[in-house]
């Protein structure tokens, strides 16, 4: 599939273990997206020994907390700064409404070669620009009690923190008060693709491939 022309940012977001990655890497296989997990980073981040942070996200993850703000959008940013590509996919994040606001403000900075800065409102990197909404959001929305099975039997592998049943009940209570109101306030901008997602991947897949083959139309 041909990448459609200019930047395109998506966000997928879902509760713990709606299938954001599983779908995630689908879309990549099939479009070509630059996959930004806010899940994967920290925890990238956290097991970096050079990393002043390590230690506060760990304390986090393992609470079922949302990691600071600034530590979180920090990875995000580098990561796109670093990119060559000028389309992504970015899972888990915004995640709460400072976040969401925040990215609202976000503005990517065209550069040499398709190489883009990101900056958020008056921070460093502050530079005149052109602002970027993303293009939508996939809101992956899963039954919970099927979240929980899909976690508790990952978790007999993952290796995960946070994949114990204490931090996962915690995980849905910080997702049911601070992230639904994330899906809401996008939803108001008419954003939400709602993507009912108990199936198969598969399955669930066949929902979301044509949302992203319109991209090219
Ligand atoms: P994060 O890593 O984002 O975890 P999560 O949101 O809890 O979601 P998961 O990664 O567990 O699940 P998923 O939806 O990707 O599902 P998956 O495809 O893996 O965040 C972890 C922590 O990091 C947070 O609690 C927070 O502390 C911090 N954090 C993250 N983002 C942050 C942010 N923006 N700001 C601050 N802090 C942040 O699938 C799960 C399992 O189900 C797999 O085993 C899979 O094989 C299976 N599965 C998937 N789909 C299906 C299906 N359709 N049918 C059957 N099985 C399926």
């Amino acid at each position: 599939v041909k990448a459609p022309e200019g930047t395109i940012v998506i966000f997928v977001l879902g509760g713990p273990g709606s299938g954001k990655g599983t779908q995630c890497n689908k879309i990549v296989k099939d479009f070509g997206f630059v996959h930004l997990s806010a899940g994967d980073l920290l925890r990238e981040e956290q097991q970096n020994p050079n990393s002043k942070d390590g230690d506060l996200i760990k304390t986090y993850i393992k609470e079922g907390k949302i990691v600071p703000t600034e530590i979180t959008v920090k990875l995000i940013s580098k990561k796109m700064q670093e990119s060559k590509s000028n389309i992504f996919l970015i899972d888990g994040f915004p995640r709460k409404l400072d976040q969401a606001e925040c990215i609202s403000g976000v503005t990517l900075v065209p550069m040499a070669f398709q190489h883009y800065r990101i900056t958020t409102g008056a921070d460093i990197w502050n530079l005149d620009s052109e602002v970027v909404e993303p293009h939508f959001i996939l809101f992956l929305d899963c039954d919970k009690e099927v979240m929980k099975q899909r976690l508790l039997k990952r978790g007999e592998t993952s290796g995960r923190i946070d994949d114990n049943i204490e931090t996962i009940e915690k995980r849905f209570k910080v997702f049911e008060e601070e992230s639904l109101p994330v899906i809401e306030y996008f939803g108001e901008k008419e954003k939400v693709h709602r993507i009912p997602c108990t199936e198969s991947p598969d399955e669930v897949y066949l929902k979301i491939r044509p949302l992203l083959e319109g991209l090219n139309k």
